[in-house]
């Protein structure tokens, strides 16, 4: 029997909440070492001021791809070097304009005026700083598979990586990050991206279930009191985190389980807090997939999940004619947000023999829980 005690109203079993935050950026970082010894070594030339040799890091969420760059580059911060580190979270900087911004507020501190201004002005204002302060840039465009609506990722390596040609002197290199494994990178680039992109792939494998609990283990140790978690109870959490496939649910797990021991007013987290936590952390993904859509996009993921509800086999034909009505869309951007969710891999889009340009959409999660966290 787990012991019971109660627990004084401001009593918590956690020693530092932070841990478990999902931009809480770890000091024991393992099983990346080679990852990020490769991709350090693609980053070596700009150091002295060439050019960083451009990667593409592939691998499904929560296999450590954003911090593994993250911790790179905040060591580049931190050593005087002429290379000039830039993440770009591109769920949120999801445009030419944007993405640039973000560069020219690192190189200079400051955002450029946003009144009246071009991404064309902005990125000759990086190029300018660049040159006078003889700097080269590396980028990470994080979660890149959220630029290949309307071709902007095209776009963006466009302009990053033929710089030297408009401005003589430049030097850009491009780390694309991307978490969608379906994504064929070499087919969505244009040939005039393509012959001065050549990225050498770097791949991030799923973790192992020991990888997982060793990983997971540490937060414990670091995030909540001795006692609360067991080792056979975070076995419970490494299954469920290996099943779900991502890091982010174990990590979330572990967060919730302990709220809910405290809500129970219990010193040690039970398989029944467990079990708990599983109903909700399992669905990270699709919450941190929804977070990031339009409201145009919500809209129309609420009316598929809602026409999803009512059966029948839906397809993009029918579904325009509803979205047509209620959203007042057009044809175009309608098919690019429905490409869009299935890129996000919320829906799955079928070709369907003999009905034209027609596809059959189907949800990949529960349209209830789609409503619920909308
Ligand atoms: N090797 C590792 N050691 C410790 N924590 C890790 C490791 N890999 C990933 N994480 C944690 O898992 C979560 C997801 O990692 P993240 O780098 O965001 O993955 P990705 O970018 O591949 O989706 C983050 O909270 C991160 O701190
Ligand atoms: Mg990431």
């Amino acid at each position: 029997m787990p012991k019971k005690s109660l627990l004084m109203w401001d009593e918590t079993l956690f020693r530092d909440p932070d841990v478990f935050e999902i931009d809480y950026i770890p000091d024991q970082f393992n099983y990346r070492e080679n990852q990020m010894r490769e991709l350090s070594f693609l980053l070596r030339p700009g150091l002295k001021g060439g050019r960083p040799l451009n990667a593409i890091i592939k691998g499904t969420p929560g296999t450590g791809k954003t911090t593994s760059v993250r911790k790179i580059f905040s060591d580049l911060d931190d050593i005087d070097s002429m290379m000039v580190p830039v993440q770009v979270n591109c769920q949120i900087e999801n445009t030419r304009f944007s993405i640039l911004s973000e560069i020219y507020k690192k190189l200079t501190g400051h955002g450029p005026s946003a009144a009246g201004n071009s991404f064309k002005r902005v990125f000759e204002s990086i190029a300018q700083s660049m040159i006078e302060q003889n700097r080269v840039v590396v980028v990470a465009l994080d979660d890149a598979n959220y630029l290949m609506v309307e071709n902007e990722l095209n776009k963006i390596l466009y302009i990053l990586l033929r710089s030297h040609e408009a401005y003589p002197g430049t030097r850009v290199g491009v780390i694309v990050i991307i978490s969608d494994m379906e994504v064929d990178l070499s087919r969505e680039i244009d040939s005039r991206v393509r012959s001065v992109f050549s990225p050498t792939e770097i791949y991030f494998p799923p973790y192992a279930e020991a990888e997982i609990f060793n990983i997971l283990r540490e937060r414990v140790l670091q995030g909540f009191y001795p006692g609360v978690l067991p080792d056979d109870m975070l076995r419970i959490i490494t299954a469920h985190t290996m099943a779900a496939g991502d890091l982010r649910v174990g990590i979330d797990m572990l967060k919730r389980s302990a709220l809910n021991a405290e809500m129970a007013a219990e010193r040690e987290i039970s398989r029944e807090h467990i079990r708990e936590a599983y109903k909700v952390s399992k669905y990270v993904h699709l919450q941190y997939s929804l977070k990031s859509l339009s409201t145009e996009e919500k809209d129309l993921i609420k009316l598929i999940a809602k026409a999803s509800k009512a059966d029948e086999q839906l397809t993009t034909g029918d579904l325009f004619e509803v979205a047509k009505k209620d959203l007042k869309i057009g044809y175009t951007s309608f098919y690019e947000m429905v490409q869009k969710l299935d890129s996000l891999r919320l829906l799955n889009l079928q070709f369907k023999e003999g009905r034209g340009r027609t596809r059959l959409i189907n949800l990949r999660y529960d349209p209830d829980k789609i409503l619920l966290y909308l």
